[in-house]
């Protein structure tokens, strides 16, 4: 059989990013281009700038991840995009470069759902988990938890209700003055802190495996602006460690019950959230009385990439599930 090779080009968010993957799992190049110091000064990706960025940086994002995979563009048997969900201006920036790419070269384009991507970014990392699996993915702007009985197949078991979990790190972390993206710097500051030191409120969703952020958000901000009234100072650091430590546990608790309820043999984590360590160590310590094993993506690949779009796209090739010329970006496509 013959070896299939797919550009993959990503720029949902802050990001512009190419691929080059060879039959699904192995990536030939992964090139990333980051704007966050861009966007750093404004507390939050600005999407305006965003786009005119992607556009700048695509091309010789596309020429590099070529180079160093040694490939020409006549070598590509297809071409994929991140379709959804995103910011507009940025899906389209990449999504009508696949589309010239496909036109031009005569080969097929696929559009890719960005939360799918995520998800396979662990089939990349350790091609040999074992299923079915439960996969909790949350990022910026989506936080599910998933049963896959094979690759192809998933059930949704519980997903967000308000904010997602990258969303409640990015939007207190703002409130705090801590700076962007939220999740790595309220970590740093929860390093310093006490966990324990304030008892913020844990979402209870009775028996569905649905998340809730809003409700912890409000109660940080209470806290806050009460303590300020009364004259108290306030310990950032401890602050972050009892949030981030409400957010872990929330995200542990649901996890927990699907690996009670469903027979699986591996857990795995993905999108930017799973860069935690908090997180990922609460959720190694607890499944050490399940006969089971869990993965996380390495860094690279837990953030924003293109190859976890090349990965899924390679089997949305084999199945002919390719997109017509038409495609529309869908900012607020779902799983
Ligand atoms: O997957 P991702 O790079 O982009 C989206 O598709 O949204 O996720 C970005 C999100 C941001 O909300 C960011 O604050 C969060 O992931 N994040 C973290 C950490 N690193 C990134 N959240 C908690 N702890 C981290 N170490
Ligand atoms: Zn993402």
């Amino acid at each position: 059989t013959e070896d299939i090779y797919i550009l993959a080009l990503e720029s949902s968010c802050d990001e512009t990013a190419a691929s080059i993957n060879k039959n699904g799992l192995e990536v030939l190049a992964n090139v990333v281009s980051s704007q966050v110091d861009l966007h750093k000064k404004f507390g939050g990706v600005v999407p305006e700038i965003a786009s005119r960025k992607h556009l700048e940086l695509l091309l010789p994002v596309i020429d590099q991840a070529l180079a160093e995979a040694g490939l020409k563009f006549e070598d590509l048997d297809a071409v994929a995009a991140t379709y959804g969900p995103g910011l507009v201006g940025g899906l389209l920036v990449t999504l009508t470069a696949a589309k010239t790419i496909s036109l031009a070269l005569d080969i097929p384009l696929i559009g890719v759902n960005h939360i799918v991507g995520h998800i396979y970014a662990n089939f990349i990392a350790n091609p040999k988990i074992k299923k079915p699996l439960i996969c909790l993915t949350i990022s910026g702007g989506h936080s599910n938890l998933l049963y896959f009985e094979n690759l192809r197949g998933y059930k949704i078991l519980g997903k967000t209700i308000d904010d997602a979990a990258g969303e409640a790190f990015d939007k207190i972390s703002r409130f705090l003055g801590l700076g962007y993206p939220g999740g790595p710097e309220i970590e740093k500051a929860a390093l310093r802190g006490d966990p324990e030191s304030i008892d913020f409120p844990r979402a209870d969703l009775g028996n569905s495996y649905n998340f809730s952020f809003s409700g912890l958000k409000t109660a940080v901000m209470n806290y806050v602006n009460n303590e300020d009234q009364r004259g108290n100072r306030i310990d950032k650091n401890d602050l972050a460690a009892s949030f981030q430590a409400a957010v872990v546990d929330s995200l542990v608790a649901n996890l927990i019950k699907a690996v009670e309820n469903y027979e699986v043999q591996s857990v795995v984590l993905s999108g930017g959230v799973a860069a935690n360590q908090r997180l990922r160590k609460v959720i190694s310590k607890k499944l050490k009385s399940f006969n089971l094993d869990f993965y996380y993506p390495p860094l690279e690949l837990c953030t924003d990439n293109a190859a976890m779009i090349g990965a899924v796209a390679y089997y949305q090739y084999l199945e002919k599930d390719f997109a017509p010329l038409s495609l529309s970006a869908d900012p607020s496509l779902k799983l």
